[in-house]
């Protein structure tokens, strides 16, 4: 199904849409409707639940604006741009790599900004909305710049373009709330913001995103120690490593032939697979990735990242794991001055991070992708979403099978029971019941609970589910365990 197919069944049903289109839209800004919010809050509870619950990290959330020093320390005041290059007739604005790129048929990454010049001429690259000449190419920081109060005072800041600087500003008191001990992992799901260029794929290139990034911060001479992987470092999975080599292998035998060279990498790769497998992503389509030298973000000495082929468009970056060295912490305390290092044992040193880092938005769409079924003979005639419980928007509808003879009422009775037990449920008395079960398939609700005549007899309810259309039998006062 094409990207825009899904994206028009998602706006139809309450999942997502482009914000602000009453008053024309916004390239690269989306609204969660009802039901998009509840997959994605789901989906952070199950990110929470294995980074927190399970892996033992801590959580914060620091402010979304932070002030310029910041950005100067971290390095994206400098080095957070794109080249751009403008049409002097229609005004579009073009990232001039990707432009190139795609005009030339040549690779880009790595191009200065007179490289990119010579090759638009060369090439005699043209407006492709208006075929008008091309501005010089230039650099633009991605960042959106703003100041906090009034007059000759006001402070110069920006939004953030990454959650994972203001996780590091605090360090000194996460180290405290670990008690003073390394490894710790602390995660922050937060909105950051990036001035994006020219963001046509509204879910995979957004101005305004979510991020659920983890700091790991690590004591260098341990960093390395082997680990025990995970389940999911022990199937085949497509390897494309920094030389462009494509091998197919398991995370472990990657390591242990040194294609992954840092084990903890190996195990987050292995923890994000399982991630993004619970919450509905196809696996078979997940594949590893380690930036090449020349595309590695400024901060970084090694990344991987776990991507998803979508048949609609392409490969989609879904998280980066970043080893950052001491790069973050020694480049705040050069600009704060404030003393960053920790004394373990007799040594003093600056910790270094190992970063998680998860796009929220885009996952949302691959899970759209990989959960979306097509109308079938067997009467669906519409199509329907498969999500996993632990995502889906509703555990449950509940219905009465006719709007007469108490069916309603008792109907109420039930819901109230779900609700009560902190099930999402929701009712609906509109249409048939064929009708019902249609519009809860179409938002991927897993079980639809029927309140029939046999009810009013003898406290039961039909529980039809969504992936078989089977229905069962089961006696209202085991329904709220059932459900969970
Ligand atoms: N913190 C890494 C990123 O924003 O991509």
């Amino acid at each position: 199904m094409s990207y825009d197919t899904i994206l028009e069944i998602g706006k139809r049903r309450g999942i997502v849409y482009p914000s602000f289109e009453i008053y024309g839209g916004l390239a690269g800004f989306i609204d969660y409707g009802p039901v998009g919010s509840r997959i994605k809050n789901n989906l952070q509870e199950v990110l929470r639940r294995q980074y927190i619950v399970s892996e033992g990290c801590m959580e914060v959330e620091c402010p979304t604006v932070s002030p310029e020093p910041v950005w100067v320390a971290s390095g994206h005041v400098k080095s957070f741009a794109d080249i751009t290059t403008e049409c002097l007739k229609c005004g579009e604005p073009y990232r001039a790599d990707h432009l190139v790129a795609q005009k030339a048929n040549i690779r880009t990454e790595g191009m200065s900004i007179s490289d990119l010049a010579k090759a638009i001429d060369e090439y005699r690259i043209t407006c492709p909305k208006c075929g008008g000449k091309l501005e010089n190419p230039y650099t633009f920081n991605l960042m959106f710049q703003t100041h906090v109060g009034p007059g000759r005072n006001k402070v110069t800041a920006y939004l953030r373009p990454e959650t994972a600087q203001t996780t590091y500003l605090p360090f000194k008191r996460l180290f405290e709330t670990a008690r003073r001990k390394l490894p710790f992992g602390v995660l922050q799901i937060g909105r950051s913001y990036r001035n994006e260029i020219s963001p046509r794929q509204v879910m995979i290139r957004l101005r305004e995103f979510l991020q659920a990034e983890i700091q790991y911060f690590l004591d260098p001479a341990t960093k390395n120690d082997p680990v025990n992987l995970p389940q999911e470092a022990k199937k085949n999975i497509s390897i494309r490593t920094k030389k462009d080599d494509v091998v197919e292998k398991t995370i472990e035998q990657a390591l242990n032939e040194g294609i992954i060279t840092c084990p903890l990498i190996a195990y987050h790769l292995a923890l994000a697979l399982r991630f993004f497998t619970d919450v509905g992503i196809d696996p078979s389509k997940l594949s590893l990735r380690q930036h090449r030298d020349d595309e590695r973000a400024f901060y970084s000495s090694d990344t991987w990242d776990v991507e998803y082929l979508s048949p609609s468009i392409g490969r989609i970056e879904l998280v980066g794991i970043s080893d950052r060295g001491d790069y973050d912490l020694t480049q705040h305390i050069n600009v704060s001055k404030q003393d960053l290092s920790v004394n373990i044992d007799g040594r003093k040193f600056v910790p270094h991070v190992l970063e998680v880092a998860y796009g929220v938005d885009r996952p949302i769409y691959c899970l759209l992708e990989s959960c979306l079924r097509p109308a079938d003979k067997e009467g669906r005639d519409y199509e329907w979403f498969a999500f996993p419980p632990a995502v889906a928007p509703y555990r449950a509808g509940v219905f009465a099978l006719q709007k007469k003879d108490n069916l309603p009422e008792k109907a109420r009775e039930v819901f109230e029971l779900l609700k009560n037990a902190g099930l999402y449920v929701y009712s609906d008395e509109s249409g048939s019941i064929g009708r019902r079960y249609a519009r809860a398939d179409e938002i991927g609700v897993p079980y639809a609970v029927t309140i029939d005549y046999d009810s009013l007899k003898d406290g039961t309810v039909t529980v039809r589910d969504r992936d078989t259309k089977q229905q069962r039998r089961v006696s209202i006062s085991e329904l709220p365990a059932l459900l969970k």
